[in-house]
């Protein structure tokens, strides 16, 4: 139910060799709300959202999804349970059609092969690509791969939407356009975790935010106790401000 914990991580940590990507890192997220995640680079968010999905699994810590410890679990089936993430480098199959690439993810839900490909159609229509559905992934300029990243994603109809950096590079139109996409998912009742150094989207769309800083929680709140907080402002929006 809208407002129940839906995702809650507890005590997650992951190294790699002598680096801590992640230590002791809780936090939940509510269904139907904007989670926003920042964090200055290389402070494990993208690590955060690997060990969720099952492509690490932690060192030390749980996973628990609508109610269920899903810690460890393989990817396909972390996303049958209804998480599904974007990659901060998109990973289509070049190869195939724009179109081929979102059935992946429909089939998931929609066997029949045609239900699943007029549900690849609403998916693109939804994320601007519907003009684009014949074509090569491969052939794809940088930002329509980052469109096609969230509509894969969307094909598999998840309840937790992951987004790695979907805004990075997006002229402030296309800014505008996604911040509009992931507002209408929500008001679906997808429930979102933005993990983004665009700052004006983060703070507009996020009902909470999460700060990491060298794989920690350093700060948890609304965007307004965020964005003056002294110590986030001194881990990452103050270098980050400076170079906007
Ligand atoms: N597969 C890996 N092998 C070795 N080190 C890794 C691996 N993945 C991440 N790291 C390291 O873990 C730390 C956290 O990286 P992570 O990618 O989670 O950061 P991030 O917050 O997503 O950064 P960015 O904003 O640059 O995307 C970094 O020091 C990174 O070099
Ligand atoms: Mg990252």
């Amino acid at each position: 139910m809208k407002g129940d914990i839906l995702l809650e991580v507890e005590g997650l940590a992951k190294r790699f060799g002598g680096v801590q990507a992640v230590a002791d890192l809780s936090f939940h997220v509510r269904e139907g709300e904007i989670l926003g995640m920042i964090g200055p680079n290389g402070s494990g968010k993208t690590t955060t959202f690997n060990m969720i999905t099952g492509f690490y699994p932690p060192d030390r810590g749980r996973v628990r999804f609508a109610g269920r410890d899903i810690t460890g679990l393989p990817p396909y089936e972390v996303c049958g349970c209804g998480i599904c993430r974007t990659f901060q480098v998109a990973k289509p199959f070049r190869e195939l059609t724009v179109i081929r690439n979102v059935m992946t993810g429909t089939l998931l839900r929609h066997p029949d092969p045609a239900l699943a490909e007029t549900r690849a159609e609403e998916v693109l229509r939804a994320v601007g690509l519907a003009e684009r559905a014949q074509m090569q992934a491969g052939s794809l300029t940088t930002i329509d791969q980052r469109r096609l990243e969230v509509a894969r994603a969307l094909g598999t109809a998840p309840r937790l939407l992951l987004l790695d950096e979907t805004m990075a590079g997006l002229n402030p139109t296309e800014v505008a356009e996604a911040m509009r996409l992931i507002a209408s998912l929500r008001d679906q009742g997808l429930t979102v975790v933005v993990v983004e150094h665009v700052m004006r989207a983060v703070m507009s769309l996020s009902d909470r935010i999460v700060v990491l800083d060298q794989g920690t929680k350093i700060a948890e709140g609304n965007p307004r106790e965020i964005s003056s907080d002294p110590r986030v402002i001194q881990a990452y929006l103050g270098a980050e401000y400076q170079r906007a």
